[in-house]
């Protein structure tokens, strides 16, 4: 059994066999350089299309060319790595919990099995509003504030200069989506003032048992997209939605990978769904990643779109609040609450 406690290990039927990834397969890979063009360019209109039926097909692409200059990657990169290597002690005076929702933590479960990881969350922006639950109780009022950490002296800086960048591409990789379902240009920027989004610095240690516990157990995410950066050593796995079997996302130097999320999934009527993914670990090599995840304001309401529903093709979701469903989700520890059950 190795030396791992047995709350990280998986049920048989979810531990990571080699046999079953694909190695011929991958997901898409798309340059993004024609997002520069003008709006009624040729390479845009192809841009769209691919961007489309990597939705459809894989609910996950990489990207190349995407504007993000690489010195604020690397400097973020390098922040996490120098906080990751501070103290136990020293991590957790930024230690999250069940009010302060942000900041350091290494317990975290999915689908009741502990993830071989530690992490960092940060919000991208800190609205003045304090997200309840539609109930308001006392007890659902959380602190969307971050705590920031005394080493690296840079990081908050660093953080805040990668956020910026995130936002950028994540509003042109909808914009680009957006026009893929026929819809008008800018349509979904409203939906992002006062965002909700934040960003998560991961760090997976070696493990002792890679055959038996998972970085992160599959899931789906919950929010718009998702913007991750991966370094060079590998473990994302997407399950394909074609046959049910997880392929390895390769990593590839300074792309980002993209996945649609349920809040897509939703407002598209199942257009594109989002897609069950997981990480594995490693015996030797340690692994960092840092994805973006993309939220609309707390005062949403997600429901799918008018323009993409008709007599023929009802609405397939109730309109939910999205502040509620996440402050219940941040509340109970990402206890996962599935769009599933908002579905009609
Ligand atoms: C996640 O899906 O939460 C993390 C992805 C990764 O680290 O590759
Ligand atoms: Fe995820």
């Amino acid at each position: 059994m190795g030396e791992v406690d047995p709350a990280f290990i998986q049920d048989p039927e979810h531990r990571p066999k080699p046999t079953m990834t694909h190695e011929a397969q991958d997901i898409p890979l798309i340059d993004l350089s024609a997002a520069a063009h003008d709006i009624n360019s040729d390479s845009l209109s192809a841009l769209v299309s691919d961007i489309g039926k990597a939705c459809k097909q894989w609910g996950f692409f990489q990207v190349i060319n995407h504007g993000v200059p690489e010195e604020r990657r690397r400097r973020m990169e390098t922040a996490a790595r120098e906080f990751f290597g501070r103290s136990a002690e020293e991590k957790r005076k930024v230690k999250r919990d069940a009010v302060k929702v942000l900041g350091y933590y290494d317990a975290e479960n999915t689908k009741n099995v502990r993830d071989w990881k530690e992490v960092f969350d940060f919000s991208v922006e800190e609205p003045t509003f304090v997200p309840k639950s539609l109930d308001a109780d006392d007890e659902d009022v959380i602190q969307w504030k971050n705590q920031w950490p005394h080493y690296p002296p840079y990081l908050r800086e660093a953080c805040e200069e990668y956020a910026e960048e995130m936002v950028k591409l994540g509003l042109k990789i909808m914009e680009l989506i957006g026009l893929s379902l026929g819809l008008a240009p800018k349509r979904f920027e409203h939906f992002f003032k006062d965002q909700t989004s934040f960003i998560r610095l991961n760090h997976y240690p070696p493990c002792p048992s890679p055959d038996l516990a998972l970085g992160v157990g599959r899931h789906k995410d919950a929010g718009v997209l998702t913007i991750l950066a991966q370094d060079h050593v590998g473990g994302l796995q997407v399950k394909q939605k074609s046959d049910g079997q997880w392929v390895r996302v390769r990593p590839i130097p300074d792309a980002y990978i993209i996945n649609v999320g349920d809040i897509i999934q939703v407002w598209s009527n199942e257009a594109y769904e989002s897609v069950e993914h997981r990480v594995m670990v490693n015996s030797e090599k340690e692994r960092f990643s840092i994805p973006f995840f993309m939220n609309p304001s707390h005062y949403t309401m997600v429901e799918p779109l008018q323009e993409l529903t008709s007599h023929q093709n009802p609405p397939k979701y109730k309109p939910y609040n999205w502040g509620k469903f996440f402050v219940t989700r941040k509340r109970s520890n990402f206890i996962k609450l599935d769009v599933e059950n908002i579905q009609i």
